[in-house]
């Protein structure tokens, strides 16, 4: 089981639009199974509260629904995430001081997993969330391209160890990644290796 955490600060409109989105990709490839997908925040200003009016809006043009999310602050338990994904630098900043040395997954900033450094705006204060939408989804693309190398890896076991070195060479779309993370572990991909 690969475990996913998306982090912001107030866990209302950026990190429960991520949290969705990737959720919504992961069962449409069958992998809800091997991957648990969570949104927290940094602090406790909006702790109860449900996802903000903006960001349901984007994700209702998609036909992805947000009930029974609500904001919550991190937690211990959270330090058991394989990766916890922040929306901005001051998310990484405020993340890591909450880790304070203990051990846990890896810590990056969404985008960066779209080799780009830069931080997803907070649609809080710019009032755009559109923007937010486009930047959260930015990778869908290669989620896509992705997709078709399961397929293809499916196919053609063979080809999977090559392609698997080919694919981590490259700038990798963040849910990319952890589709393939989680195909790879499935256990008919495991056999395969074998
Ligand atoms: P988020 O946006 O971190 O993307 O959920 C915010 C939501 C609420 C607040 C700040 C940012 N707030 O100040 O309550």
């Amino acid at each position: 089981m690969v475990k996913v955490l998306f982090v912001c600060l107030g866990n209302i409109c950026r990190s429960p639009m991520a949290e969705a989105i990737f959720r919504d990709m992961v069962e449409k490839e069958g992998l809800s199974e091997k991957i648990q997908i969570d949104s927290a925040a940094t602090s406790s200003w909006e702790h109860g509260n449900p996802v903000h009016s903006g960001t349901r809006k984007e994700l209702a043009k998609v036909g992805i629904g947000v009930e029974g999310m609500y904001s919550r602050i991190l937690n211990d338990n959270d330090l058991e995430a394989d990766y916890i994904v922040g929306m901005d630098d001051s998310n990484i900043e405020n993340i890591k001081k909450f880790i304070a040395g203990r051990k846990t997954g890896e810590v990056k900033k969404l985008l960066e997993y779209a080799g780009e450094d830069r931080i997803i705006d907070d649609p809080w204060y710019t009032g755009d969330f559109k923007t937010t939408f486009k930047d959260v989804t930015k990778e869908y693309i290669s989620m896509c391209h992705s997709a078709i190398i399961f397929r293809i890896v499916k196919l053609y076991v063979p080809m999977l160890i090559p392609l698997k070195v080919i694919y981590c060479q490259t700038q990798m779309a963040f849910y990319s990644l952890i589709l393939f993370q989680a195909a790879l572990s499935a256990t008919d991909m495991a056999l395969a290796l074998n």
